[in-house]
């Protein structure tokens, strides 16, 4: 099997190594083409381009396989929770007892943020979206912690501030939530585990004595660990290049957040919702809305199918669908959006032009009605997915720089005109 590969250009014959994963993919090495040849590749989306050697996360889209550090998230999701599973992708090992004990009592005596952080908080009027305020938040960190700015520093700096972002995040969407609705913020309580305590500082009231429902403790442990990682997607491959500059943990991962906000990244499971209860309020004709998702001229797209690399189903969608029948049950919710769903889900599997393309639910398209039942509003639904794709941006950001990984500057194909001479104003 050979390990070169050879391209012809203008005549000339360029030979380039292949490079082999411990999954058997397979990669040209086009680190020295411009320098061989003066020749680039280009890839809008990067849709064939690998940026990285990774050893976090392993995604099989053809045959529907995500591994964390070699774990299916199948086994992880029945059998490990929130905490562990970031410690599994941040350090690359399952922690021993006693190192899983250290890590999460850290996370739990640091979720108590910076009192100015309410100043920074009242700042934003009530109609921000949570999204923005997390990111600012989590940037903001960097004034309240000024050593975190030197990514260079010992591992134990970078420790600090991986305990510090992980234990404080939950404070920082909750409280992003309690400006929006108006409400005085609640204090981290380190009595409780992590989702139980982000869920006290989501609804409880001043004073008020509140337990999270266990069900719904579960089903959000369970929602985190399915979005820890994802390889190289859109946010994380932000927070690589944002990272890569040196620039701060605190505002690689701003940046992340930032990127994960569009609808068709991270934003979709608001827009699942808001399209489901669109179809709801347009009376349920699911066969309408399907022949729009494939009209060309139609800019609507059925938000929560498709995938960049799952062209077939996407494993946390299949997990994720079942546990909202689960969570509905035993919660006793009966939403009529999780019947519209699954009707669009039956019909995109026998439509040619969704089999042709390969479109399946993504996780966007089941967990907003999972977070709907826990009370979760629709506008948190992308800081719900931020909240568990924190490790994995983490894990990302520190793999990158420990591997001394050079700054990300891709290059281009100038279309542009071509050398030209300045007209004065009065000449043209
Ligand atoms: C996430 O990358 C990750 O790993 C992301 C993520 C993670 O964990 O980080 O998995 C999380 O972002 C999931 C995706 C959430 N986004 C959505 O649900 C938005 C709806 N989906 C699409 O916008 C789209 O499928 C993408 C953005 C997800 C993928 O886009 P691609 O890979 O660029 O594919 P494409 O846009 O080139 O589509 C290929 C074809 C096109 O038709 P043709 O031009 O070939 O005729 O499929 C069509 C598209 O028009 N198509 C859809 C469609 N998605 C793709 N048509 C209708 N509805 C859709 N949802």
């Amino acid at each position: 099997m050979s390990d070169t590969a050879q391209i012809i250009v203008d005549g000339k014959s360029l030979e380039l190594p292949v490079i082999e994963g411990s999954e058997s993919e397979k990669a040209i090495d086009i680190s020295k083409l411009r320098g061989s040849s003066g020749i680039i590749t280009i890839d809008p989306g990067f849709k064939n381009t690998g940026s990285t050697q990774s050893a976090i996360t392993f995604l099989d889209g053809e045959k529907g396989i995500l591994r964390y550090r070699g774990y299916t998230i199948e086994e992880l999701a029945e059998k490990s929770n929130f905490l562990e599973v970031s410690y599994l992708l941040i350090y690359g090992e399952l922690p021993t007892t006693e190192q899983y004990n250290e890590f999460a009592s850290s996370i739990t005596n640091h979720t108590l943020v910076h009192e100015d952080v309410k100043k920074i908080l009242e700042g934003f009027p009530s109609v921000a979206h949570p999204m923005g305020v997390l990111s600012s938040l989590v940037c903001a960190q960097t004034a309240f912690y000024p050593e975190s700015l030197d990514p260079n520093r010992s591992h134990g700096d970078v420790d600090m501030s991986i305990i510090r972002l992980i234990a404080k995040m939950p404070t920082f969407a909750a409280w992003s939530y309690k400006n929006k609705i108006g409400q005085p913020v609640i204090y981290p309580d380190n009595k409780l585990n992590y989702t139980g305590n982000f869920l006290k500082m989501m609804f409880a009231l001043p004073a008020e004595e509140y337990l999270a429902d266990p069900v719904v403790a579960d089903a959000l442990d369970k929602l985190l660990i399915l979005h820890a990682d994802h390889e190289q997607n859109c946010s994380t491959a932000t927070v690589r290049v944002v990272g890569s500059s040196h620039a701060s943990m605190y505002a690689s991962i701003s940046a992340g957040i930032n990127a994960l906000w569009g609808p068709l990244h991270g934003g979709a499971n608001q827009a699942v919702i808001e399209m489901l209860e669109g179809i709801k309020a347009d009376g349920g004709d699911t066969k309408k809305w399907m022949a729009k998702a494939k009209d060309k001229n139609d800019p609507f797209r059925l938000m929560g199918f498709g995938h960049r690399v799952y062209k077939n189903f996407d494993p946390r969608a299949k997990i994720i669908k079942k546990a909202a029948d689960d969570v509905l049950e035993k919660l006793g919710v009966n939403d009529p959006v999780l019947d519209i769903a699954k009707g669009l889900e039956e019909e995109a599997l026998r439509d040619p032009y969704f089999v042709e393309r390969k479109l399946y639910p993504n996780v966007d398209f089941y967990s907003g009605i999972i977070y709907r039942a826990l009370g979760i509003p629709t506008d948190m639904f992308t800081v719900m997915f931020a909240l568990g794709r924190l490790p994995g941006w983490i894990a990302q950001w520190k793999e990158m720089r420990e591997n001394k990984e050079p700054i990300g500057r891709p290059r281009q194909v100038y279309t542009g005109a071509n050398d030209r001479t300045y007209v004065p104003l009065n000449e043209r």
